[in-house]
């Protein structure tokens, strides 16, 4: 009995998929298909899979060529299952040439010519047009936003809006950097040209953008903190959905991978009732910089803030949780280093962030039964473990986080903008206003200490 398998997201089941599959069962008397789970297509860089893994496989059992389906969701999987499943031939479509040459010490390779002019990227551009997202604000994100989205299909970025005349340096750098987009003298202008705006600007002018962006019908990704003020941002929540549209806080670290798996695994009951969520993020900041130099809405917890309270919003964010801040400032009053603290009947939660002290970048989620721990940086979420009370008893995790992980959400953005359902939960609009209500809190506390 001769034993074939092969691999693939079988994306919205194509003809190019199924003369693969054909060609490859005709090899053999038995043939294994794997399916890459969403979380391991993510991290071979196909982040805008349309459907879910339970679609996929349905339609790979449908076509009636695999004996036996399973899940690929790990690096190295494909020499375990080899050896697991007895294969004596490896199949993978020619896109893959020489990439698993190494596994021709386990059993015979073969790449198969792909079908031409078909691709699941192909049919998924061809249902939806490309996405203009306008960019408003040229400074340091905003470079960094047009590398990621090269990396997610489907984007386009045609246009800049820069609001500030006497910052015109940022935006002639940018320009020069990046010479297919286009300057807008105003946002009108931009509207016209794009379907989607990402801000970029500073925080406090975030509300009044996205709200004008949601009136003239476009999408909104907004960086973080989205407002500075709760009732702004359930404002504009409200706005977009009685609009239709769609509005997301660019918190990156909650769109990809790795942190939802561990947001995932801290809910799955195995530490038990969560108790206690502790974080640290520091990122030291020269002197003259935006953050030093703006008095009112300047410091770490600005922006920190968003990721300190990240985790313990989405573990501990239905229950009633009292806001204190703890900050040292510089002479300016602004925060170096602030410490939050979130107190429930039963739980509790602190987050430290820091400009202008450094320390140990970890996540800490603490329950009845164990605790996770995620190492520094674990806003770039790639490894975490589980512990229990017996120290030989570890679970660990390991996921990519790629680049600077901004592509994560662009990709989520764009799915949720082309309508596939479900990707609202990495970080829904009840988590962002109540981060919104706890920045409001802690700007409302400065103020009254700095009187
Ligand atoms: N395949 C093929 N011919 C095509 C498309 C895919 O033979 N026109 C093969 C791939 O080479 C792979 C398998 O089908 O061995 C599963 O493909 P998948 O991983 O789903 O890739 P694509 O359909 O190419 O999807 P994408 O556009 O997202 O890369």
């Amino acid at each position: 009995m001769k034993t074939i398998i092969t691999y693939g997201v079988f994306d919205l089941f194509h003809e190019g998929h199924r003369r693969l599959l054909e060609r490859a069962a005709q090899m053999g008397d038995r043939l294994i298909v794997g399916v890459a789970s969403d979380g391991f297509a993510a991290e071979r860089g196909k982040l805008c899979v349309a459907e879910s893994l339970d679609q996929r496989m349905e339609s790979v059992r449908g076509c009636g060529l695999a004996d036996l389906i399973i899940v690929e969701d790990h690096f190295g999987q494909k020499a375990e299952d080899i050896v697991r499943y007895g294969a004596d031939v490896l199949v993978m479509g020619d896109d893959w040439l020489g990439k698993f040459d190494a596994l021709r010490e386990l059993c015979e390779v073969v790449y198969l010519p792909r079908t031409p002019d078909i691709s699941s990227s192909l049919l998924r551009s061809s249902r939806y047009p490309f996405l203009r997202i306008g960019l408003i604000g040229a400074g340091r994100i905003a470079g960094r936003f047009v590398r990621e989205a090269g990396y997610v299909r489907g984007v386009q970025i045609p246009c800049v809006y820069h609001p500030h005349p006497d910052d015109s340096a940022s935006l002639a750098r940018f320009l020069s950097d990046h010479t297919s987009i286009v300057k807008r003298r105003t946002l009108d202008k931009l509207f016209d040209e794009t379907d989607a705006v990402y801000i970029a600007s500073p925080h406090e002018t975030h509300y009044a953008y996205a709200r004008a962006a949601l009136e003239a019908g476009r999408h909104v990704l907004c960086e973080k903190p989205l407002c500075l003020r709760g009732e702004e941002a359930r404002d504009l929540y409200t706005l977009a959905d009685r609009k239709g549209l769609v509005l997301m806080e660019a918190v990156k670290t909650a769109y990809c991978p790795g942190f939802q798996r561990l947001i995932a695994v801290a809910r799955s009951g195995f530490i038990g009732e969560i108790r206690d969520v502790d974080c640290g993020i520091t990122r030291l900041t020269p002197p003259g910089c935006r953050e030093w130099t703006d008095l009112t809405y300047g410091g770490s917890f600005t922006e920190l803030g968003t990721y300190a309270l990240l985790p313990a919003v989405k573990l501990l964010g239905n229950r009633d949780l009292t806001a204190s801040f703890r900050s040292l400032t510089d002479r300016n009053g602004l925060d170096i280093y602030t410490r939050v603290e979130l107190q429930g009947r039963d739980c509790m939660a602190s987050g430290k962030c820091g400009m202008g002290v450094k320390t140990e970048g970890q996540l800490i989620v603490s329950g009845t039964r164990g605790y996770i721990l995620a190492e520094a940086p674990w806003w770039k979420t790639r490894n975490f473990e589980i512990r229990c009370e017996d120290p030989d008893r570890r679970k660990r995790f390991s996921c990519e986080f790629e680049g600077d992980g901004l592509r994560y959400e662009i990709a989520d953005f764009l799915m949720r903008v082309q309508g596939y359902p479900g990707r609202d939960r990495a970080l829904t609009a009840d988590e962002s206003v109540r981060m919104a209500e706890i920045m409001e809190e802690f700007l409302t506390t400065r103020r009254r200490e700095r009187v």
